[in-house]
């Protein structure tokens, strides 16, 4: 580091430390946009210290002077296991913040997940030509809606489609209630004085606030009224979607086809057999169901059942380079990242994307030196010290 560092570069040497440069950023309401979970944030806190209950045994006689830490899933090649995920509204962090994070991801040589709740569209997302970009969607009421944005999706050439299950009801998030912080964000109710605090993340949103809406629920002709797609928003989640969805989505995309939000093995099983190429072991990062299992604890379950037929990712509390190689011993493909892709636009834009990823890089090829690991094939089961794993 030298004297053009820029301070929060210096200060954000971990994930953790970017969380707290967020918090010092952002208005309170959106700190816990992103930061909260639903209920009690067991779960939440469940995720992050599932990691805690492993530990690894390293084998430094191993060793080699470089690492590789390329994996390849769905036929392309990316130069680190940690992907983007899906995080609605990530424009409200950062002007653009959808495209920042994607660039950030490219650069970094991975994959970005656009939410089907992002600020920007689909379509605008896909002409900053970033790659591989995935898009995610939902089982919506109207399922005409759902095979519209399947086939934009489409249209736009992503290279994947990610179809969320654990969002048949909003969570309840008791921070956004007590913050009075609504989806879509109705700003004139989040706390003025919250903003004024944060003059330069105010300042950087002054054009974008009146635009903060879910761009691709904007049908052509229609205006961005916000009450409107309130209203919209609401009556869209299905309690009552099924597999028949899944195999009317299959039908719809011709790509890999991604599920994300399985935490049951026999529903991973189910969906082998319905022909989804990929799973993410996910509970919506503790947003939804308060007491769900942690990922990283039901991960070696779904492994066993099906990861000999299909990637498995997962997401969910992974704040070190360590969390990642962990998961990878477990059978995991790569990781995805929520909260953190969050905290670094909130710091700086596609920059702090890019230094959150950098960290990440630079962790995973510490742990893997450390262990003895020269690429990421060599990363399995034996290298857990195995406290709470099934045999
Ligand atoms: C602010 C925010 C918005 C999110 N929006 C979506 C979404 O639109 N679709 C989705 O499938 N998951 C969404 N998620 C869940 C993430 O994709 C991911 O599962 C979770 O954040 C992973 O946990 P982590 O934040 O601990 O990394 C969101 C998460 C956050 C924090």
């Amino acid at each position: 580091m030298n004297a053009v560092t820029p301070d929060w570069m210096r200060k954000g040497y971990s994930v953790g430390a970017m969380r707290k440069l967020a918090l010092a950023s952002l208005p309170r309401p959106v700190f816990d946009f992103a930061d909260g979970g639903a209920e009690d944030e067991r779960t939440l806190r469940r995720n992050e210290c599932a990691f805690d209950d492993v530990d690894l045994l390293p084998q430094p006689l191993r060793g080699a002077a470089t690492r590789d830490l390329s994996v390849t899933l769905f036929g392309k090649r990316l130069s680190l296991p940690v992907i983007i995920g899906p995080t609605g509204l990530a424009g409200l962090f950062w002007p653009d913040g959808e495209c920042c994070g994607a660039r950030a991801a490219q650069a970094a040589g991975t994959a970005y997940c656009l939410s089907h709740g992002s600020v920007c569209t689909l379509e605008t997302l896909a002409g900053t030509g970033v790659t591989p970009r995935w898009m995610q969607v939902f089982i919506y009421r109207d399922r005409a809606f759902t095979r519209e944005l399947v086939e934009r999706a489409a249209t736009a050439n992503y290279d994947a489609l990610v179809l969320t299950i654990d969002n048949q009801v909003l969570g309840s998030r008791e921070r956004n209630i007590r913050n009075g912080f609504t989806i879509p964000p109705r700003l004139d109710f989040m706390s003025l004085a919250a903003m004024a605090t944060k003059g330069h993340w105010l300042w950087r949103m002054r054009n974008e606030l009146r635009h903060i809406t879910f761009g691709n629920y904007v049908r052509p002709g229609e205006t961005a009224e916000i009450g409107k797609l309130a209203g919209r928003m609401s009556s869209l989640l299905d309690p009552s979607m099924s597999w028949d969805d899944v195999d009317m989505v299959r039908k719809l995309w011709s790509g890999p086809f991604i599920l994300k939000g399985v935490l049951s093995p026999a529903e991973a099983d189910m969906a082998r057999r319905r022909g989804v190429d990929g799973i993410i072991v996910s509970n919506h990062g503790g947003r939804q169901l308060d007491g769900a299992a942690a990922s990283f604890d039901v991960l070696p379950h779904i492994v066993d059942a099906v990861a000999s037929e299909m990637p498995i990712l997962l997401d969910g509390g992974v704040r070190r380079g360590g969390d990642v190689v962990k998961a990878l011993a477990l059978g995991a493909t790569a990781c995805l990242i929520g909260r953190p892709q969050l905290w670094g636009l909130a710091v700086a834009g596609e920059a702090g994307v890019a230094h959150v990823l950098d960290i990440y890089r630079s962790e995973i090829d510490r742990v893997m030196t450390l262990c003895g690991l020269t690429s990421i094939a060599d990363i399995n089961r034996d290298l857990l010290f195995r406290r709470n794993l099934p045999d």
